[in-house]
């Protein structure tokens, strides 16, 4: 299984993967979890896409990477061995990470990097979570080659809370530049303007037929009538969020970040960076005639320039591909086909997973989630908007990234200089979030947390605003899930829109766009200690500081506590 990338090899992979997964990935055990282990060699291989060919950094050499397969209760054990020249970390996105937070991956956050020619082994319990999540590096921009799926299985004898599907299938969204990421984000931080946009998505790593010679690479799914298919469906792309559609089947969407949800029906569906969402797909009784375009295209409201291509797979009945059919993906500045999609989600509420809305809440905050801007340097030239530079804010605070880690700083009570924990709860100046924007965009930088007791109920307001224009953020929380209380366009109103807030089956995620022009209200129960990162899932705006940290303390259990750090975590 060791990593080609030919074509047809990343298909062998796919088709011997699905097939691996219901036969071989599933043994009977009779105990009650399972330790897995996987090794991820971190090392550069050729890949060619849309015609050129790059050195990039791959897990396996495979690319996208590994699928990882486990169960509900199970143990995971990654041994990853970096062979790159440079930093590496690694990210279990979504994973609670309950007992095991040095494993969560944040650089600088959670554990120092991973350096050169180092390992590190991370150790983690999967407990009371099941369905997708998926893995990424978690440092600069190289999680753009760096992921791969995380697919959590119920417990055994556990079924799904919907129809057993005949097959389950990856459909992973990524962003491919034909430059080096790495030097785009270095030259956009350092110019100050915005970065260059990539030149295609992918569906597992495959461009497909709407790009200049990729036809070859084109992700096929080749179904049998009258079956139901599970799509596993993952935004792994960098800076966009992604409408997707295939055409003349509806999906029915039955879980979203690893949580069940009320199935509901759609033709197109939104999904951002970050998030996942568990489709069903229903094939057609009898063999069309025709092949099906499976297909993706942004959705965004940026001033800025952005990536306006389509990647498409191609969904077949048959061993030939017939003429396909195109879906209509929404134009890609559809706020309302993406905001009626997300208000439609619903938790599924039931007996055997109850939605755990925080009721009684002991902390309450308001948070803009907002762009802005940073001085020009003495003696340079900047290109970002009237000469300054581009910056992001969480109340106008600009996460500056510390040079050791904020979790053994705070397991060592080793704060001084490394960050403070006067994050404000509400924004210093307000203004009218959603109206002119003030003359004074500037940002302030720091490394800045808010502090939490143990088993605190909070309660976030996440307000976009309209500083270098109104966009959408889909805001990740690190070690914890939230419930999606309320959202609504405009500016919040604290007297009135909590009435109509939803605490009864609100969906459970743990990312959720700030609808732009718009603001979200989440609740989530701080029952983890250690450090956790919320942050823009756009990786653009968390290079420009639209990120922030919450320190949840020790309960008094031991089972409360934040456990000592494993003797392998790396040092900076
Ligand atoms: Cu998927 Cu902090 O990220």
């Amino acid at each position: 299984m060791e990593g080609s990338l030919s074509n047809s090899h990343f298909m062998s992979h796919v088709l011997f993967y699905t097939f691996a997964f219901l036969v071989l990935a599933l043994p009977v055990v009779h105990s009650a979890s399972v330790t897995r282990h996987y090794k991820f060699d971190v090392r550069l291989q050729n890949v060619t896409r849309l015609c050129k060919t790059r050195s990039i950094p791959t897990v396996n050499g495979q690319f996208p990477g590994p699928k990882i397969v486990t169960r509900e209760g199970d143990r995971l054990i990654v041994r990853v061995i970096n062979h790159l020249n440079r930093n590496i970390t690694f990210h279990w996105h979504g994973i609670r990470q309950l007992q095991s937070q040095w494993a969560d991956g944040p650089a600088y956050v959670t554990q120092c990097p991973i350096q050169a020619g180092q390992s590190y082994v991370y150790n983690f319990t999967i407990a009371g979570q099941r369905g997708t999540l998926w893995w990424h590096a978690h440092l600069s921009w190289l999680r753009v080659h760096l992921y791969g799926p995380l697919i959590i299985l119920p417990k055994e004898g556990i079924a799904y809370p919907f129809p057993q599907p005949y097959k389950e299938v990856p459909i992973m969204f990524g962003e491919w530049f034909n430059s080096d990421p790495e030097a785009v984000i270095q030259q956009a931080l350092q110019t100050g303007g915005g970065p260059n946009i990539s030149d295609a998505y992918m569906i597992n790593g495959l461009p497909g037929p709407l790009y200049n010679c990729s036809a070859k690479d084109t992700f096929k799914l080749t179904v049998k009538p009258s079956r139901t298919y599970l799509l596993r469906l993952i935004n792994a792309a960098l800076n966009t969020e992604l409408f997707f559609s295939i055409a003349n089947h509806s999906l029915t969407v039955v879980e979203t970040d690893a949580s069940y949800v009320k199935p509901i029906s759609t033709n197109t569906l939104l999904i951002s960076p970050g998030q996942t969402i568990n489709v069903l797909l229903s094939t057609y009784q009898t063999t069309p005639n025709s092949s099906f375009l499976m297909a993706a295209s942004p959705y965004t409201t940026s001033a800025g320039t952005f990536d306006n291509t389509t990647v498409a797979g191609i969904l077949k009945y048959t061993a030939k591909i017939l003429p396909a059919i195109k879906p209509t993906l929404p134009p890609f500045n559809d706020t309302t086909t993406a905001t009626n999609f997300n208000s439609r989600l619903r938790s599924l509420a039931s007996p055997s997973y109850p939605a755990r809305v925080p009721m009684k809440i002991d902390r309450r905050f308001f948070f803009t989630v907002s762009l802005g801007t940073s001085p020009c340097p003495k003696n340079a030239t900047c290109q970002g908007p009237n000469g300054t530079k581009f910056a992001a804010s969480i109340n106008n605070v600009s996460f500056v990234r510390p040079s050791i880690s904020m979790l053994e700083a705070h397991y060592y009570r080793f704060l001084k200089g490394v960050f403070t924990g006067n994050f404000p709860g509400v924004p210093l100046i307000p203004f009218n979030y959603t109206g002119t924007p003030p003359n004074n965009t500037f940002v302030n930088h720091g490394t800045k947390v808010v502090k939490l007791g143990f088993n605190t109920s909070v309660e976030v307001v996440m307000q976009d605003t309209s500083i270098q224009g109104a966009e959408s953020h889909p805001l990740h929380l690190h070690g914890h899930n939230f419930y999606v209380v309320g959202q609504g366009f405009g500016n919040f109103n604290p007297n009135t829109d909590p009435a109509r807030f939803n605490l009864i089956d609100p969906n459970e995620r743990n990312t959720i766009s700030v609808p732009s022009g718009g603001w979200v209200a989440i609740r989530w129960l701080a029952d983890n200690p250690g450090v956790w990162l919320m942050h823009c899932h756009l990786d653009i705006h968390l290079s420009w500081g639209l990120s922030m940290a919450w320190v949840v303390e020790d309960g008094a259990l031991r089972n409360q506590k934040l456990p000592p750090p494993p003797l392998d975590l790396p040092k900076c």
